[in-house]
């Protein structure tokens, strides 16, 4: 089964107005042939002119956290609704930054997620191990976890993208190697299997994210079970968009 590619940014907590509107500016002609779905994950204040600057082109505007209650005293926080009402499309969920930062759960990740898709957004579950995880092989334990609780109660699982990023990848220029990531991502995909239904796991999109760049993208994109990725460094400059054309 043929599976589209997704090649994803996560800003994180950079860029301002006025640069991201000059970045996706210079990256709407570089990107418009691309042969994958894209998306740009930006900091909430900035999406009203980020969907301003994207309009028009393949690029997609997301989100980076979104609260799980429709509406209420949650202060400082944004629901689904209000996402989708200057056009997210994409939110991402449960980054390990949110994980080890800001006290995210894999319940809170899973109230999160069941509420985008509520809103109609598609989320962008995050998942992977830490260092000395990956290190004492518990790995597969890790992800099993993450993949029971924070997709539980989910209905059509094809209706979201997973992100495997090893923790121990993320922002270090540490990437996994070709076949680390897509032995781990093939494991993803049959715990999927498992979990939901065989074929819900050879259709739904897995990326590879950690440290990924345009030197290192065609050798992990080119494995049989990686179907995009989720870029953070990377998607702040143009590179991004040789990460987009990567089959080029
Ligand atoms: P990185 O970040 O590409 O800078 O390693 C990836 C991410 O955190 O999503």
């Amino acid at each position: 089964m043929s599976r589209k590619p997704f090649i994803a940014g996560n800003w994180k907590m950079n860029m301002t107005a006025a640069s991201g509107e000059k970045l996706i500016k210079d990256l709407i002609p570089l990107v418009k042939d691309a042969d994958c779905d894209v998306c740009l994950c930006v900091p909430a204040i900035l999406i009203p002119a980020m969907t301003k600057a994207a309009a028009g082109s393949n690029i997609a505007i997301g989100a980076e956290n979104v609260h799980w209650a429709a509406s209420g005293a949650y202060t400082g926080e944004i629901s689904a609704d209000m996402l989708k009402e200057y056009g997210v499309k994409y939110v991402i969920i449960g980054h390990s930054e949110r994980r080890q930062y800001f006290g995210e759960t894999d319940r809170t990740v899973n109230k999160r997620t069941l509420a985008a898709l509520n809103a109609g957004l598609t989320p962008i579950v995050c998942v992977g191990e830490l260092l000395e995880e990956r290190e004492s092989g518990k790995t597969n334990e890790v992800l099993d976890r993450q993949l029971a609780e924070g997709l539980k109660d989910i209905e059509d699982i094809t209706k979201i993208v997973i992100a495997y990023e090893p923790v121990w990848a993320i922002g270090t220029g540490r990437t996994a190697t070709d076949a680390q990531a897509q032995e781990t991502i093939a494991y993803i995909r049959k715990k999927i299997g498992e979990l939901f239904c065989p074929k819900c796991a050879e259709k739904i999109i897995i990326q590879y994210g950690g440290s990924m760049n345009a030197g290192n993208c065609k050798g992990l994109m080119a494995q049989n079970d990686i179907d995009g990725g989720l870029i953070g460094g990377a998607s702040l400059k143009t590179d991004f968009a040789a990460i987009v054309n990567y089959n080029k």
